[in-house]
């Protein structure tokens, strides 16, 4: 099973966004995807629960209670169980829980918007990641792309490590989640499906690969 961290320290930078999106163009792909939700705001529970109701039984995506004392067993019960892929929601606090989460993650996936205050987090979520070794990328989230401020954020991205891809802006985002669905199930001719689709596929080759 591949485990799937998706964090960082600022709030609204796109971490349940990017879990919805990810989680949805996985289970496309035929994995058996599970969700995780250690946010006390709960946004992509209930997202879920939204879907849930939406697809009435059609719903290929699973949804796991745990909590911080039960998530590890609860991983080896979804790895046994068959699941293929596990995408992990955080709050925009960093504390001694992700170290636990980042110790069982194959990759840490970091969302991060083209703001100021986005990119003075980045340094931060890096160090705490690179102490526990585990691999990570960044999504360039709700950009204009070619800006002069999304070029040189990218810049600086780039440095520190992969950049799986940019999600530029659009309404369609949110309006997918009142219903509980990600974007290129509610609009799939939107161009960020083909941005999505480019994330999805630099993520499950890295996974691929570290599991080889
Ligand atoms: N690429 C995007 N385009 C438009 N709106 C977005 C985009 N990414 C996120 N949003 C919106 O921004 C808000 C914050 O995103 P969210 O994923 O909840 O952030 P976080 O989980 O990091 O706090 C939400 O209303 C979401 O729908
Ligand atoms: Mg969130």
């Amino acid at each position: 099973m591949y485990t799937i961290l998706i964090m960082s320290r600022k709030g609204g930078s796109g971490k349940s966004t990017t879990a919805m999106n990810m989680a949805t163009r996985f289970a496309k792909a035929k994995y058996q995807v599970a969700l995780m939700d250690f946010d006390p705001q709960k946004t992509l529970t209930k997202w879920f629960n939204r879907r849930d109701e939406y697809m009435q039984g059609k719903n290929t995506i699973l949804h796991s209670a745990a909590t911080e004392s039960s998530f590890k067993d609860e991983v080896k019960n979804l790895e046994q169980a068959g699941c293929d892929v596990l995408i992990i929601d955080t709050p925009p606090t960093i504390n001694d829980f992700h170290n636990e989460l980042l110790d069982i993650a194959d990759f840490a996936l970091v969302p991060t918007k083209t703001t100021m205050e986005d990119l003075e987090t980045i340094a931060e979520v890096v160090d705490v990641i690179e102490s526990n070794e585990t691999a990570y990328g960044f999504v360039i989230n709700e950009t204009k792309n070619k800006t002069l401020l999304y070029l040189s954020i990218k810049d600086v991205l780039v440095e520190y490590g992969a950049v799986l891809g940019t999600i530029t802006g659009t309404v369609q985002i949110p309006e997918a989640s009142i219903k509980g669905l990600a974007l290129c199930e509610y609009k799939p001719d939107n161009i960020n499906c083909q941005q999505y689709d480019k994330i999805f596929k630099n993520l499950n080759r890295r996974l691929k690969n570290k599991k080889k």
